[in-house]
């Protein structure tokens, strides 16, 4: 396994980061730190802690501080996106970003990679899944909600209900991103499973810290996958209940993983491994 260890920079270092605020509770440095270590290359990869006012300042100054790109984290993803030179279509449709690119011309390119880790943990998690089997339930409306919504629409789910505690804020998101989303009340979170071939926990409920998720999955088809991206514990009790029933169930330390794939790829110039080691050294971050 590769540890964290000292190590001298040359002037020919590449960089990135995060930033964030705070940015101390970050795995990405570590993430990204691991992968640099891994596949020997010249590149540095740093916490950046920018308070909300000078998140205009810091952006503007990554470029003249020969950053090649930085990954954006809470609270700054929506303020980010409205101070960048080149959105994505993605970025655009999600209306928030968490990847930045300096291009050549010293212009800011951003994309949001939330959706693609999503996909691609929930189909390394369960191959057989298909989003046009049937309707996906999505619980919650946040920030991260988003990209899920729009990765499960672009991939052909054929609707998506959308639950949330706060009622209209799952309508203003279904007006917003248009597509065929139901909002559904939270009091009507368990008929929403009937028929469904895929749900999505996107709430805090069953994080560490954070009440549980009470959710009754009677009406759930045993056929249907179970997602949670809360990944703090890794083994929710919706995981633990959806196991326990016979559906697959499938954990969120992976879009952790993958979501951090495209920057380091277009910072480094690596493609980056998503591996069983790797899975071992965050989890082991996380006291999992
Ligand atoms: N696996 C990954 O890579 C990954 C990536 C990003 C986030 N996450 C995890 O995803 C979770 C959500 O993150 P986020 O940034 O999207 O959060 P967020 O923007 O704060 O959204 C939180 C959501 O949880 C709902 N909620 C909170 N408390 C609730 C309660 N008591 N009852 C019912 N609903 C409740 C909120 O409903 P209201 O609208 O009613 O407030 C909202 O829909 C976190 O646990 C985070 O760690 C995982």
């Amino acid at each position: 396994m590769i540890g964290a260890s000292a190590r001298t920079l040359s002037g020919m270092t590449c960089l990135a980061g995060v930033i964030g605020w705070p940015i101390a509770h970050s795995r990405s440095p570590k993430l990204h730190g691991y992968w640099l270590q891994k596949y020997g290359i010249d590149g540095a990869y740093v916490p950046l802690a920018v308070r909300p006012n000078d998140v205009g300042q810091a952006i503007a100054a990554l470029p003249k501080l020969g950053f090649a790109g930085i990954n954006v984290t809470v609270p700054h993803k929506q303020a980010v996106f409205a101070l960048v030179d080149e959105l994505d279509e993605v970025a655009r449709r999600v209306g928030a970003v968490n990847t930045l690119v300096v291009r050549s011309d010293g212009g800011l390119r951003a994309t949001n990679t939330d959706g693609y880790g999503f996909l691609k943990n929930l189909k390394e998690g369960a191959p057989k899944w298909c989003a046009a089997d049937g309707p996906a339930v999505v619980l919650g409306a946040g920030g991260t909600a988003r990209a899920v919504v729009v990765a499960l629409l672009d991939v052909g789910a054929p609707s998506v209900r959308l639950v949330n505690r706060t009622l209209p804020r799952a309508v203003a998101l279904a007006q917003e991103l248009g597509g065929s989303i139901e909002p559904v009340a939270w009091q009507e979170r368990a008929d929403a499973l009937d028929g469904a071939g895929l749900l999505v926990n996107t709430t805090t409920l069953g994080m560490e810290g954070h009440p549980p998720l009470d959710l009754d999955l009677s009406r759930l088809s045993r056929c249907a996958v179970v997602n949670d991206i809360v990944y703090v514990p890794l083994d929710t009790g919706l995981i633990k209940a959806a196991r326990a029933r016979g559906n697959v169930a499938v954990d969120g330390i992976g879009m952790l993983l993958h979501q951090a794939r495209p920057g380091f790829w277009a910072w480094f110039g690596r493609d980056p491994d998503v591996d069983d080691d790797l899975r071992e050294y965050v989890l082991a971050d996380l006291g999992g």
